[in-house]
């Protein structure tokens, strides 16, 4: 989620409405849910984020009714609300369209065609960022990276993923949604649901769905089975003893004969003058405090009676420093 600029426009649209509120009816159904996710939290307030997405799912955006709700069953501002729903480009602030059609223009993506993807579909559908077509199908957005660079190019529909794209491939999807034909994410969920439905989800609510389709693709799994494979282990701790020494963890063996698979390297060896991270008999790691180990650094304590503005030129940055304030408080004798 990044954060989302307001603009006197939208502060203007939603003027009229500022004291809207849920009649009785959908009030007591979204306070039950609202319940629950409080009870998830040890403080209140802590339940506003998922609080934020179950009002997305009643009203397809955060409404200002959406924002009276979550102040009055959490004790805060409309405010303090606001603040938070405003942030995150995640929270929508005028009606969002039935799917959000994320493309991902982060820099792998990017490169591997995400920008062309974009242009494609911003003038297929004929919106911009963060616009929605006519007809309140899809919500056109520019997404950041959404840790999937392995498919570059993706987009994103309702957060789901669909890999691997292509300028025609995203044009086909649209044109899918908008036409009310069933479509499959490349993983997770077999079908595509509504903004509304997603919301609930992720107010934590789970469809169900979640493990109906692929679960991880081969690009994921790859170097777990690479491992398998080859009967790499990850390397022990220091002293821990297990899969190698301090010396040799990391050491892995050589591929196997008739592979193409490039070799992995040996981990780098640790520099010359320092120390491996020690352990206490228990087999804990030793933990020193920031002002232990500056202590042990030579290094005065943030703080500390001698700060770093305090103490005598000492080192050549220092001396070089010195040197020219003896040099210039010389000229200006000289001048006088
Ligand atoms: S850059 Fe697009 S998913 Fe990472």
């Amino acid at each position: 989620m990044s954060v989302e600029n307001s603009t006197h426009a939208d502060v203007s649209a939603r003027a009229p409405h500022r004291h809207a509120a849920y009649d009785e009816a959908t009030f007591a159904r979204l306070a039950a849910d609202a319940e629950q996710i409080i009870a998830r939290y040890p403080q209140a307030r802590s339940a506003l984020l998922p609080m934020l997405h179950l009002v997305q799912s009643e009203d397809g955006y955060v409404s200002p009714a959406g924002i009276a709700f979550c102040g009055q069953m959490l004790s805060l501002t409309t405010a303090e609300v606001s603040a938070v729903a405003t942030f995150y480009s995640q929270y929508k602030r005028r009606p969002n369209g039935e799917y959000t059609v994320g493309v991902c223009t982060n820099t792998l993506c990017a490169v591997m065609g995400g920008d062309a993807i974009w242009q494609e579909l911003s003038e297929h559908l004929e919106v911009g960022h963060d616009e929605t077509t006519p007809d309140g199908k899809v919500t056109l957005e520019r997404i950041e990276c959404n840790a999937a660079c392995d498919y570059a190019p993706v987009v994103m529909v309702n957060w789901e993923f669909f890999d691997n794209q292509t300028p025609a491939s995203a044009v086909e999807t649209v044109d899918r949604l908008r036409a009310g034909e069933p479509v499959a994410p490349t993983r997770g969920a077999s079908s595509v649901c509504s903004f509304k439905a997603m919301s609930r989800v992720l107010a934590g609510f789970p469809d169900g769905r979640a493990d109906e389709g692929v679960g991880a693709g081969e690009a994921t799994v790859r170097g777990t089975r690479l491992a398998r494979e080859h009967g790499w282990t990850a390397p022990a701790f220091p002293g821990e003893g297990g899969a190698g020494t301090d010396e040799t963890a990391g050491m892995q063996p050589e591929a196997t004969p008739g592979t193409t698979e490039p070799e992995p390297k040996p981990r780098a060896k640790r520099p010359a003058g320092t120390t491996p991270r020690t352990r206490t008999a228990a087999g804990a790691p030793a933990t020193r405090t920031a002002p232990e180990a500056a202590k042990a650094a030579g290094t005065p304590e943030v703080g500390a009676e001698q700060s770093s503005a305090q103490r005598s030129p000492e080192g050549p940055a220092d001396s070089s420093t010195a040197a020219q304030d003896k040099k210039q408080q010389s000229e200006q004798a000289k001048e006088s």
